[in-house]
């Protein structure tokens, strides 16, 4: 029987503000066997894309992804905040509920043409991983795939991925 991962995910009203339902992954990644088959479904996902790089942006979707690239025995690339990365950048901003937010990636972090799955814990509105996508393909990368443990479907986060395959474990 396929594994109900909700179960493992702590809904928290009123964080970080009134009004926000936050989806804590925490007691799923606490969990080996639940963190393990969440991955492998990742990795699954991965495999029919014909994936060779993982890319996730700060910092949760360094939690989704690494353990995905380790597995596929390929590399993984950090989307970093300000001031994070040593050499030389690309940068792509997006929109936050107010105000706009920055991520960045090493210039030489994706090959040309190379086929890269990004990743994150959750899909809300679609801004961060709008920007991630955005510093890959500037990079000459070819997003073949997104993935995420979590959907919440009525921020629409779909919507701004038009054109791209989405793979989310839950949807609230
Ligand atoms: C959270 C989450 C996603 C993003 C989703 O990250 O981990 O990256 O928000 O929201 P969006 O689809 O509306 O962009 P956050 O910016 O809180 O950073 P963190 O992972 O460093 O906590
Ligand atoms: N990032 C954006 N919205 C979130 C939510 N509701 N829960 C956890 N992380 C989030």
């Amino acid at each position: 029987m396929a594994t109900d991962f909700t179960k493992y995910i702590a809904s928290v009203p009123d964080y970080p503000e009134k009004g926000i339902m936050f989806r804590d992954i925490s007691p799923l990644m606490a969990d080996g066997q639940a963190f393990h088959d969440a991955t492998d479904e990742i990795v699954t996902y991965a495999k029919g894309k014909g994936v060779e790089m993982v890319v996730g942006p700060e910092a949760r979707g360094f939690i989704v992804g690494c353990p995905v690239a380790y597995d596929m025995g390929i590399g993984f690339a950090p989307a970093r905040k300000q001031g994070k990365l040593p050499r030389e950048t690309v940068k792509a901003t997006y929109d936050l509920e107010y105000g706009t937010s920055a991520l960045y990636m090493h210039k030489d972090a994706i090959k040309p043409g190379q086929k890269v799955l990004v990743t994150d814990d959750l899909l809300a509105t679609g801004g961060t991983i709008g920007a991630t996508i955005q510093l890959v393909e500037d990079l000459g990368g070819i997003v073949v795939g997104t993935a995420f443990l979590i959907e919440l479907s009525d921020l629409h986060g779909r919507d701004k991925l038009k054109g791209y395959d989405i793979f989310s474990l839950m949807k609230y």
